[in-house]
């Protein structure tokens, strides 16, 4: 079964409204105010298109998010089944200090497709396409797991970049990354394209590794299931979010994801960025219009693409 094809453009608006609705709060120093800009207009818009739409993957439990939460029922509850996994601000930061890599984004699985992560740290592995299946694993270490992809990419160790999230909780990974004398880029937000720039030959990025969010690891997945690309997952959780994830049924708290354990059949990817983006460029304000630039793929389809779309005001 496939996601029908018209979907992709709906669903590729519903991140530009996002975008959006992130906009006038560019470098307004407000993260809270700029992240429910955007969940309002992608929520209108996901309305509006005809689908038996649930977030799976959301702004929160229906407690703490009244918008767009884990559950939540989009859609006008006509058409297809399908599961969707949003973060509508990713990098909230940087579009409270007007810095590059803001997105909105979203994917899209047909019913019972998309790993229901809960909002907790993951840990993150990620390498691009054609490689061996399931090449590294996190219980290898940094050094096992370098040395096996300098060998299938026939690429000296010393010629290997790593993209890093910049935290603390990285020192080891670092340090060993260090002594290995990989080259490192490191990011300060944003582990989703972090994670999915792997699968970008203008990037020469390698590999990702670290820890950051459970939603933002398979937003990744899915994008890196239309790319071709790898990544293994096991969410970092202590004692109250073990119940938590227990309790939304997740049995094996210690379970490691392979890409197909997050994301099973026909996905839809789309990202708009807000501000200037490594992937596509920023909205840009055109007076009575915006013009906004999406990275969108159609994995069944074999549909990868960039657009510009004019939004009048
Ligand atoms: P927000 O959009 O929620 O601010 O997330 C940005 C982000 O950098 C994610 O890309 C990443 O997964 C997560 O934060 C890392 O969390 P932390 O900042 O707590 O290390």
């Amino acid at each position: 079964m496939s996601i029908d094809k018209s979907y992709l453009e709906k669903f590729i608006k519903a991140t530009e409204k996002g975008a959006i609705g992130a906009f006038p709060f560019i470098g307004k120093g407000d993260k809270n105010a700029a992240d429910q800009g955007s969940v309002d207009m992608m929520r209108n818009e996901l309305n509006s298109i005809d689908m038996i739409g649930q977030v799976v993957i959301g702004e929160g439990e229906m407690d703490e998010a009244p918008m767009l939460y884990l559950g939540e029922k989009v859609g006008t509850k006509k058409g297809q089944e399908l599961d969707i996994a949003l973060d509508p601000l990713e990098c909230t930061n940087f579009v409270a200090n007007n810095l590059p890599n803001s997105f909105s984004i979203l994917a899209v699985c047909e019913k019972g497709n998309l790993f229901s992560a809960p909002d907790t740290y993951m840990e993150k592995i990620a390498v691009g396409k054609n490689l061996p299946k399931n090449l590294l694993d996190l219980d290898y270490g940094v050094e096992k797991n370098i040395k096996l992809l300098s060998d299938a990419k026939k690429k000296k160790i010393d010629q290997i970049t790593a993209c890093v999230l910049k935290r603390p909780r990285h020192e080891k990974i670092i340090k060993s990354l260090e002594n290995l004398n990989v080259k490192i880029k490191f990011i300060t937000d944003g582990d989703v394209s972090g994670a999915i720039s792997v699968a970008d030959p203008n990037t020469n990025i390698d590999i990702y590794l670290g820890i950051g969010g459970g939603p933002e690891g398979v937003l990744a997945a899915a994008a890196l299931s239309c790319l071709g690309g790898q990544i293994q997952t096991r969410l970092v959780l202590d004692d109250s979010e073990a119940k938590r994830a227990q309790k939304l049924g997740i049995k094996d708290i210690k379970k490691k994801y392979n890409i197909g354990d997050m994301v099973k059949g026909d996905v839809i990817f789309c990202a708009s960025a807000i501000t200037n983006g490594d992937i596509v460029d920023g909205i840009k304000d055109l007076g009575d219009r915006y013009e906004v630039s999406t990275f969108a793929l159609h994995k069944n389809s074999k549909f990868i693409n960039k657009f510009k779309n004019i939004h009048l005001k």
